[in-house]
């Protein structure tokens, strides 16, 4: 008998490749995916609890599918991912109509748990950390004509910035072995896969623990196979990207020419405080020697405002920094205290007042260098990877530009298999570029 699924993934790339891979998993158990609530046997909530907003969304979400569950017999309802990882039982306290709830080292027993919820009708909950790895086994789900994906190169984090339940609800940082990383990529290259995005919490300590080949040495594996042209990787952390990981963005073609850098703050004091491991000097000299390798390089980062301590000359360092590296875009939050981190017993958060004429502040100053950086690229021509058509006008093809940028653009008449296409920029939108083929 067919069945159907229906997953919806909250949080970051980590939870979308596991979703990916729990996919997988359930194409194996029979299930056939589908975009309609209503049609689903089973609902699965892939959960993320980094910031209160993001639990409460999910609580929102879970308490919206009480009727959905009720509906008729025999539906199945799952909530995997951080938020059942950190709050497994208080899920099942407000939600007791959930049937499964699992954590982020239990989705290879996933199958079992759904079966047992077919059959016998039985609640179950593993949430234990397990170590388990098997997962990183389970190849993600790839949609037909995927041009890039995401590759897991590491799990967890053990950094422990004193506002983040990462390390909390991910584990101890363990790092997959890289001839296991290179047979995915090469699989996933003869599949039409032209661009992988590595995925760790601070992939710039890959292997470091284990004994593994250091980062820079993967990369360049890496970009040793054939079929594979672009080469992204997330997240770096500041304190750790190193010289010869730098070097090689002067070396490596296929390395894009963006970098995602969460600077967090500008303030010493306040990074000294999250116990982020930099100073503004050494970040601002890493993003010096970047755009030495390569003087076209875009950067990204996240910002957090309003942390513990934060006063408004702290701030106005954080606005410098702004000045100095011109972003292209950035994450922005404000401070939102975690159960059981070491901010949550810190005093002086700003107040949400504060807070929020920080994130005011901040984010007009992003809108106003995104601008100009998209602006900077009118009249050029850039080489995009075609991602599929076009959201406004399905005549024309979306893709990205090597430094992350969003392009869409007319194509010419005929069909060209090849999905990477020069384009001419001729104008610029908020956050996207817009232009036609070269
Ligand atoms: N590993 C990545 C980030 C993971 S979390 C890194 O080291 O940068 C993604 C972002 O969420 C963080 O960079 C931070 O800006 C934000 N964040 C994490 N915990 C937060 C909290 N308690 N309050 C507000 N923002 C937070
Ligand atoms: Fe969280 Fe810090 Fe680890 Fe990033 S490096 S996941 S911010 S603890
Ligand atoms: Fe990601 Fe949210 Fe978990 S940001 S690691 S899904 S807490």
């Amino acid at each position: 008998m067919v069945r159907r699924v229906f997953i919806e993934t909250f949080g970051c790339q980590m939870n979308e490749v596991d979703s990916g891979r729990i996919l997988t998993l359930l194409g194996g158990l029979g299930y056939l995916q589908v975009t309609d609530r209503d049609e689903a046997d089973l609902i699965l909530l892939n959960t993320c609890s980094i910031r209160e907003k993001a639990s409460h969304k999910v609580y929102s979400a879970i308490g919206a599918l009480r009727g959905w569950k009720g509906h008729r017999k025999g539906r199945i309802l799952a909530i995997g991912g951080c938020l059942a990882q950190e709050a497994g039982d208080e899920i099942r306290r407000r939600a007791p109509y959930v049937d499964i709830v699992f954590g982020t080292h239990n989705i290879a027993s996933l199958p079992e748990m759904i079966r047992n919820a077919e059959t016998r009708r039985r609640k179950s909950v593993s949430v234990e950390m397990t170590g388990d790895t098997r997962h990183w086994d389970i190849l993600p789900c790839l949609p037909e004509g995927s041009v890039g994906t995401m590759v897991t190169i590491m799990q967890g984090c053990e950094n422990y910035c004193a506002y983040c339940i990462v390390p909390f609800v991910r584990g101890p940082e363990v790092s997959r072995p890289a001839g296991e990383i290179i047979s995915e990529i090469r699989a996933l290259s003869e599949k039409g896969v032209r661009e992988v995005l590595l995925l760790g919490q601070n992939v710039n300590s890959y292997g470091k623990k284990e004994g593994e080949i250091a980062f820079h040495r993967l990369l360049r594996r890496i970009s040793d196979i054939d079929g594979i042209d672009r080469i992204r990787f997330i997240t770096s952390h500041p304190r750790d990207l190193d010289e010869p990981t730098i070097g090689l963005f002067g070396d490596l073609d296929k390395l894009c020419p963006h970098v995602h850098l969460p600077i967090q703050a500008g303030s010493d004091r306040i990074l000294a405080a999250m116990g982020r491991g930099y100073t503004r000097e050494v970040y601002l000299s890493k993003v010096d020697a970047l755009r030495a390798m390569r003087p076209d390089i875009a950067f990204s980062t996240d910002f957090i405002v309003g942390f513990p301590g934060e006063t408004e000359d702290d701030f106005r360092r954080t606005i410098e920094v702004m000045e100095f590296v011109r972003y292209d875009y950035c994450f922005s939050f404000k401070y939102s205290p975690r159960a059981g981190t070491a901010a949550a017993s810190m005093d002086g958060a700003a107040s949400p007042g504060d807070a929020d004429d920080r994130l005011q502040r901040l984010l007009a100053l992003q809108d106003l260098h995104t601008a100009q950086r998209l602006e900077g690229m009118i009249g050029k021509t850039v080489e995009v990877l075609v991602e599929k058509p076009s959201s406004r006008d399905a005549s024309r093809l979306f893709g990205r530009t090597g430094c992350y940028k969003a392009v869409n653009f007319s194509s010419k008449p005929g069909s060209d298999p090849n999905p990477f296409r020069q384009v001419l920029v001729e104008k610029a939108g908020a956050h996207s570029l817009s232009g036609k083929e070269a």
